[in-house]
């Protein structure tokens, strides 16, 4: 065929498909979706808000299913792809595939529970693990007023590999440790704090079984910078039978400090990154976001995976208040570690100082 011939018709052909316009594929409930694919992940949205999030709550499931999202993913080492072995398949769904192996390393403790209360529903829903289990946290966190509303790519191959032991930071890990272990998976130190925005809504029950629910800021349900600005607080006491090993001195009687956070808080190289979220919660939100982007896809091209973000649903509207000192404290409490910097002036709650509750387990 000459070539003009061809020019000709494809230049038709542009018209004729310039025409219609795109269609979205209509979903369950007149929802819409730009790909027919994402159609399916409402109606395991519908499933999960009721029968796993207790009706959209951000309470112990929520956290549980944030924190499983990262235990998967960050089973990926660059390393040791560059060395020619396997450093696990990142966010591929193996710690259920897989659980019995993985949900023994240290590390893992206590994600065997959540990894069992998913699994029914990545089954009857017929979706790949690695893809539930990065659904299940942004949808989850999206529960969290002031939360962000997370990207979800769905496509992730069902196939997935055991990850190496010791690829999960422990709280007990100096933060050089941690930093090397977070750079060889590819994020920075300033990242690695974003990230640590998701212990505004988490509690620990395994670093001291004593005190199941025990939070790491004093609003766990709610997706507020308060982490940033308590972690800084003096610590002057064990909420429970501690010392345990990665824990310290906490700052509130109900609150956990983990090592590894007060550390990072107090770190050279990521002490004025943790201190800029205390009143920045818009940028602590963006960059969280651009994290958890990175995290949910390690281990894929995530231009070969689908674009489903349309289905997870808008956080309740952002009004968190800014962050304040628990009452009894003041600034003169607070050890600022940004250099020069100043520690930004709090102002602190009213009343006698109290005590943090337990996240209620459900
Ligand atoms: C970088 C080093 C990190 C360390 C050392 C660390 C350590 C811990 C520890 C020890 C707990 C308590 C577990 C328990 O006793 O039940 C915990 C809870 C939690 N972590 Fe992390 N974490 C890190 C990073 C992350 C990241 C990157 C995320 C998510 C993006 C995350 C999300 C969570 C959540 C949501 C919980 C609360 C779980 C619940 O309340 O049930 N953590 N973390
Ligand atoms: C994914 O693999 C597990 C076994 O590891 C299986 O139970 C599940 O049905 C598989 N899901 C899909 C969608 O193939």
């Amino acid at each position: 065929m000459p070539f003009k011939t061809l020019l000709a018709i494809a230049a038709l052909a542009t018209v004729a498909v310039a025409v219609p316009a795109t269609t979205d594929a209509t979903c369950s409930k007149g929802r819409t979706a730009k790909n027919a694919a994402c159609c399916k992940w409402f109606d395991v949205l519908d499933d999960i808000q009721v029968n796993l999030f207790d009706g959209g709550e951000c309470g112990e499931e929520t956290h549980e299913s944030l924190r499983l999202t990262f235990h998967d993913a960050i089973g990926f080492s660059l390393s040791a792809l560059v060395e020619g072995k396997f450093g696990g398949g990142g966010a591929d769904g193996s710690i259920m595939a897989f659980s019995e192996i993985e949900t023994n390393f240290h590390a893992n403790n206590g994600v065997d529970e959540i990894v069992e209360a998913q699994r029914p529903f990545a089954i009857k829903h017929g979706v790949s693990f690695g893809d539930f289990i990065q659904f299940a946290g942004a949808v989850g966190v999206s529960n969290c007023v002031g939360g962000p509303r997370l990207q979800f790519l769905a496509g992730r191959s069902n196939n997935s590999q055991v990850a190496p032991d010791l690829t999960v930071p422990e709280p007990s890990d100096s933060p050089n440790k941690i930093f090397l272990r977070m750079l060889d998976a590819g994020f920075t130190p300033n990242e690695v704090v974003a990230l640590l925005a998701s212990h505004s809504v988490a509690a620990q029950d395994h670093v001291d079984e004593s005190i199941p629910g025990t939070p790491f800021d004093s609003t766990p349900g709610t997706f507020d910078t308060q982490f940033f600005a308590e972690t800084m607080l003096k610590g002057t006491l064990f909420p429970g039978d501690g010392p345990n090993d990665g824990e310290v001195l906490s700052p509130l009687h109900g609150e956990f400090r983990l090592q590894s956070d007060a550390a990072i808080a107090r770190h050279p190289l990521t002490s004025c990154e943790w201190q800029s979220f205390v009143t920045d919660h818009d940028t602590m939100i963006k960059k969280f976001t651009a994290a958890m982007a990175k995290l949910s896809t390690l281990g894929h091209i995530p231009a070969l995976l689908t674009d489903c973000s349309e289905v997870i649903p808008t956080p309740k509207p952002p009004k968190v208040k800014k962050a304040t000192l628990p009452a009894g404290k003041t600034n003169k409490d607070i050890e600022g570690a940004c250099g020069a910097t100043p520690f930004p002036t709090l102002a602190t709650d009213p009343g006698p100082a109290t005590s943090v509750a337990p996240v209620p387990p459900s």
